[in-house]
This record gives C-alpha cells, sequence and structure tokens, in this order.
C-alpha cells in the first residue's frame, strides 16, 4: 500500500516560501496530476515527495510511515525527469537495469525483470543502442523503463513529455495511461499543460503561487471552478471573462453584457454593480443577428476543420467562440451569439472566488 499524505507541508527557500502550509492525502492506486503556472511550485512539492528538497515544516507520509528524514533510495519511489537522465556511455538495457545491479540483483534476474519491462514499453530491439542512438519518445520510454524495473510504491513523473513534439506526446500520454491501468501504482504527475493534466488524472490538484487552489476529478473543475484562476487555466481554448453590470432595478435582477440582459436569481453581492462572468468558447453557438444574446464584430477565425475559433470583439471586450464549421463568417463581421444562461460562470471582481446565484 502506497498512499502518499501532506499534512502542512512548506518549503522556503532562504526567505521565500515557494509552498505553504499543502495538505493533500493521495489514495493507494491513484492517479493524481499536479498542474499550474510556470514557478507555482510543482517540481518543488513533488521533490520533497521525492526526498531531493528538504521539507521546511510539515509532514510526509508514504504508505503510513513519515518519511520527512528518509533518504530517496529508502522511499520505495521512482522518479522520471523531463530531460530522462539516462546514462549515455550504458546501453538501454544497463540504464533500465541499474538501479537492480545497485541492490546486487543476480544478472539472470536483471535481464528477465529488463525484458519484461522493455516489452511492456515496446523498446525490446532497442536494448543494445545507446541513448544517443534513440529518438526522443524512445528514450522517454526507456527512461520510464528504468522506473517500472524496481517495482516502487510510488511513481513521480515531473513534465517527463515535455521534450516531445505535439503527437509523440498524444501518444506517450496514452502509453502512460495503459502503463498505470496495468501496473496499478500510486503515481504523481506533474504538468503545466492542462490537457495532459485532464486525460491522465483520476484528480487533478491546481496549485498557484505555493498553494492548493482547487482539487477534484477532471470534470469537477471543469463544470465547477471555485475561481476565475481555475476557470481559465483548466479548459481549451481558455474561458472568456465578461465585465457584466448587475442591474437590480425591475422586479428581477437582470446582469448585462454588452447587448445581453440575462436573468439571473440574485448574486450574493449585495453593493456589487459589477460582476465578472465566465463563459467558455464551446458554450457558444452561432444564431442570427436578431436572436443573438451578444452580437460582436468578427476580429480574427480560425477554421481547424472540427470546428471555428471565432475570436470576436464585444464593445472592447475580446470573447473567443467556439462555432459550427459550417457555419460561414468573415472578418470584421458582426454576428449573431447565443449561449445557455446554466453555462454561465459568475465570480467575484474583488478577488476572482466563485459566486453561486442564490
Ligand atoms: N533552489 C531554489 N532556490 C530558491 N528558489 C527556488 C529554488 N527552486 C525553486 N525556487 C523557486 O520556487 C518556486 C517554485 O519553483 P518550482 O520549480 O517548484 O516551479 P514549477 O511549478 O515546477 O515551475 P515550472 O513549470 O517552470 O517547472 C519558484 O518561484 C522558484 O523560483
Ligand atoms: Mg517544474
Amino acid at each position: 500500500m502506497a498512499e502518499v499524505r501532506l499534512e502542512g507541508i512548506v518549503k522556503d527557500y532562504g526567505g521565500f516560501r515557494a509552498i505553504h502550509d499543502v495538505d493533500l492525502d493521495v489514495a493507494d492506486g491513484e492517479f493524481v496530476v499536479f498542474v499550474g503556472p510556470s514557478g507555482c511550485g510543482k517540481s518543488t512539492l513533488l521533490r520533497m515527495i521525492a526526498g531531493l528538497e528538504e521539507i521546511s515544516a510539515g509532514r510526509l507520509t508514504i504508505g503510513g510511515r513519515l518519511v520527512n528524514e528518509v533518504e530517496p533510495r529508502d522511499r520505495d519511489v521512482a522518479m522520471v525527469f523531463q530531460d530522462y537522465a539516462l546514462y549515455p556511455h550504458m546501453t538501454i538495457a544497463e540504464n533500465i537495469g541499474f538501479g537492480l545491479r545497485m541492490r546486487d540483483w543476480k544478472k539472470s534476474d536483471i535481464e528477465r525483470k529488463v525484458l519484461e519491462s522493455a516489452r511492456i514499453l515496446q523498446i525490446e530491439s532497442l536494448l543494445d543502442r545507446r541513448p544517443a542512438q534513440l529518438s526522443g519518445g524512445q528514450r522517454q520510454r526507456a527512461a520510464m523503463g528504468r522506473a517500472i524495473v524496481r517495482e516502487p510504491s510510488l511513481f513521480l513523473f515531473d513534465e517527463p513529455l515535455s521534450n516531445l513534439d505535439a503527437k509523440l506526446r498524444v501518444e506517450m500520454r496514452t502509453q502512460i495511461k495503459r502503463l498505470h491501468a496495468m501496473l496499478g501504482t500510486t503515481t504523481i504527475y506533474v504538468t503545466h499543460d492542462q490537457t495532459e493534466a485532464l486525460t491522465l488524472a483520476d484528480r487533478v490538484v491546481v496549485l498557484d503561487e505555493g498553494r492548493v487552489v482547487q482539487e477534484g476529478h477532471p470534470l469537477e473543475l471543469y463544470e465547477r471552478p471555485n475561481c476565475r484562476f481555475v476557470g481559465e487555466f483548466i479548459g481549451s481554448p481558455q474561458m472568456n471573462i465578461l465585465d457584466a453590470v448587475i442591474d437590480r432595478t425591475g422586479a428581477q435582477t437582470m446582469i448585462r453584457v454588452g447587448a445581453a440582459s440575462v436573468p439571473i436569481h440574485d448574486l450574493p453581492l449585495p453593493d456589487a454593480t459589477h460582476v465578472d462572468v465566465g463563459i467558455r468558447p464551446e458554450h457558444i453557438y452561432w444564431t442570427s443577428l436578431d436572436e443573438g444574446l451578444l452580437t460582436p464584430k468578427i476580429d480574427v477565425y480560425e477554421p481547424l476543420g472540427s470546428d471555428t475559433m471565432a475570436i470576436c470583439d464585444l464593445d472592447g471586450q475580446e470573447l473567443t467562440a467556439r462555432l459550427d464549421p459550417k457555419v460561414r463568417i468573415k472578418r470584421n463581421e458582426f454576428i449573431g451569439l447565443g449561449f445557455d444562461a446554466d453555462n454561465l460562470h459568475f465570480f467575484d471582481p474583488r478577488d476572482g472566488a466563485r459566486i453561486k446565484p442564490v
């Protein structure tokens, strides 16, 4: 069993606090992804779990054992890095078997184990080559091979796919997911790529400036971001955020965005006159100018085949809509756009917190 528990974990680099009081439980067999912008503390947190970085305060347990002071090699974890860190002078077989040789395994057992992992990763034919004779994706698989032969109770990945081209990244993503389904090993995976996070994770942990801002199932984060930051970070293309006016003069509270007036239940912001409204590009559809709730002007459009991205100007605010590719649009043309009020998200303009209509 390798559940991981972080309690009040803090990391200080001199006077700079990189990680603030993080509490997190990772269940045995779970695939958890840490995601967030550059510098938010993902690698620092992962390196503390690996034992490569000292913990300034808090408790870290792996499989119920307090490991704050335990050496990396005694934590039963295997880490895969962005740059693979393969030994250039060794063959791929020697690289994969390295950790086992260090543990004085018998030669025949090492060979059997190396072959078994190479088979899983489909690199059997490459075992006699050196890293320089491999493509990026093959090197990446060799690095994974080195991690899996050790049969650790915990895998740690730090942006393992970021050196690969877009196509290979998607292929390797699938392979990592398959590997996890096959081995069932507890995994913590770090990335700044929200698509990678959503596709791989059982649970996503969003970090910002050294703090956990939200954690949950990928769809939960997509459907109910608890703040503007998560709303904009999760989902591609990014959620639109529009400045809207709250109008309480009539019997029914309305919010006004551009020329659109949308009736809502009231918002728990008694003094506010404005609110940030979030709407995802895929929740906006094309309609006639007469029926459009919004009637922006098209600034740029991108025909992608599967859909067409329209980047519009709505009275000075930028708005991206993902439209049916059959809709023919032109630059500088005004179009009618509709949306379903249920797909709107409301955020407090002061601190970005999600507001629930009351
Ligand atoms: N050894 C160090 N000394 C001082 N500050 C550090 C050190 N290592 C990291 N930091 C700082 O801690 C913060 C978190 O860094 P970290 O490497 O964890 O970010 P990250 O989320 O992994 O970013 P990226 O996506 O760019 O890899 C950053 O502000 C960074 O400058
Ligand atoms: Mg990093």
